[in-house]
């Protein structure tokens, strides 16, 4: 196959950059910056193209389960941060995450991301492992099974790569350690995220990262070394979206919540969802329930910009709105019924197909692992 940026002769930008071997910094802020109806066009247009051939014509499902919105931690942007006690707090039991797993298998959706605010205490680390072995069991090892449980200890990512999860998605949030440090309290450290991501890799584990776009004082440069970052941690998956404000933590009550400043950040995550698709070509890239609180074709719009991952909620739906990182959460009413039909509508509208019973791992994963 082919590893050249398809032939779109008739945009400059375009051609000046497919014309080289390897994308650097400048060339990621051009794309990245470009603002023309045209340019923003040819660069869509491009990444599905690659998407297209890389993956083919497929979207992979994740069913996501909220296991709990207890979190020890106090992420400056985030609606379930430790200091937010405006909402109430919820664990799902053993069995009520093993039902929506079934739901999940039932459903053929291939696999499940387990995710949570972050604990680390031996309870909590135990029963995930349980959680993890029983739906294994109960799934005669078929459903592939994610985890997005946060920064933990080596052995806690063991124990439950052991226990059978087989991919972990850990957001960086922001590659540049300057907007880290204003976004995070002082004991949250960027260096403890770079370990974890590296002990994860270093268990076998299929690794995602990401980061939120459209921060305050975020700058498309900024973004551009996230995207390096990416490509120098050779990441499998990327789940990446728009910042959305939630107006009970520290950032919401700064941040610009206008309908202008709330359509920019939009318009750059599906900017960078493209240019990622260019510069990394065969990792999973997911289209982030985020990009929907912010349009309603927001899924669609991420698919079409060359992601190739949905996760629809497969939560009971009495603590959907519980676990609320940010405003206007979508789909927290919805059936698992309606959330399928909804998934059927927009990847047909788009021309392509669900890849139903399919872990559907990368293929940057499989090549790396040798699967
Ligand atoms: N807007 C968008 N995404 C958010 N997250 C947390 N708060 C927000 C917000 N206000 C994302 C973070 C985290 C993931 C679980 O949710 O990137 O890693
Ligand atoms: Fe907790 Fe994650 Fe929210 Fe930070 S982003 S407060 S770690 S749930």
């Amino acid at each position: 196959m082919t590893r050249t940026i398809p032939n779109f002769a008739r945009n400059s930008l375009l051609r000046s950059v497919g014309s080289k071997r390897r994308l650097e910094r400048d060339d990621l802020v051009r794309l990245l910056a470009a603002d023309s109806p045209e340019d923003t066009e040819a660069i869509r247009s491009c990444a599905y193209a690659i998407k297209l051939a890389e993956i083919g014509p497929n979207v992979y499902l994740r069913g996501l389960i909220e296991v709990s919105n207890i979190c020890a931690k106090n992420c400056g942007y985030c609606g379930i941060r430790k200091d937010n006690r405006k909402i109430r707090r919820f664990q799902l039991t053993r069995d009520e995450i093993v039902e929506a797993a079934m739901l999940a298998h039932h459903n053929r959706y291939g696999s499940i991301v387990l995710q949570a605010g972050e604990r680390q205490d031996e309870s909590f680390v135990a029963f995930i492992e349980s959680t993890i072995r029983e739906i294994r069991f109960r799934t005669h090892g078929h459903l592939g099974i994610t985890l997005s449980l946060g920064e933990q200890s080596n052995e806690a990512y063991a124990r439950w790569r052991d226990a059978g999860a087989h991919r972990y998605l850990l957001r960086i949030e922001t590659s540049s350690e300057r907007l880290y440090r204003q976004l995070h309290p002082v004991d949250h450290r960027f260096g403890e995220r770079l370990r974890c991501l590296g002990a994860l890799r270093n268990l076998g584990y299929q690794v995602g990262t990401g980061v939120l776009i459209g921060l305050p004082s975020q700058t498309v440069e900024d973004l551009a070394d996230d995207l390096l970052f990416f490509r120098e941690h050779d990441v499998d998956m990327i789940g990446m979206g728009p910042y959305v404000v939630h107006a009970e933590t520290p950032l919401g009550a700064v941040a610009a919540n206008t309908a202008s400043a709330r359509h920019e950040r939009l318009q750059r995550a599906l900017r960078m969802i493209s240019v990622a698709r260019i510069l990394l070509r065969d990792v999973n890239i997911a289209s982030t329930t985020a990009l929907q609180a912010l349009d309603p074709n927001g899924r669609e719009l991420g698919l079409l910009a060359g992601a190739n991952v949905m996760m629809p909620n497969v939560s009971a739906s009495e603590h959907r709105a519980e676990y609320a990182l940010y405003e206007g959460k979508p789909g927290v009413l919805d059936t698992p019924d309606d959330a399928r039909r909804a998934m059927e509508t927009w990847t047909s509208k788009t021309g392509e197909r669900i890849a139903y019973g399919e872990w559907g791992d990368s293929p940057h994963a499989r090549q790396r692992l040798g699967t």
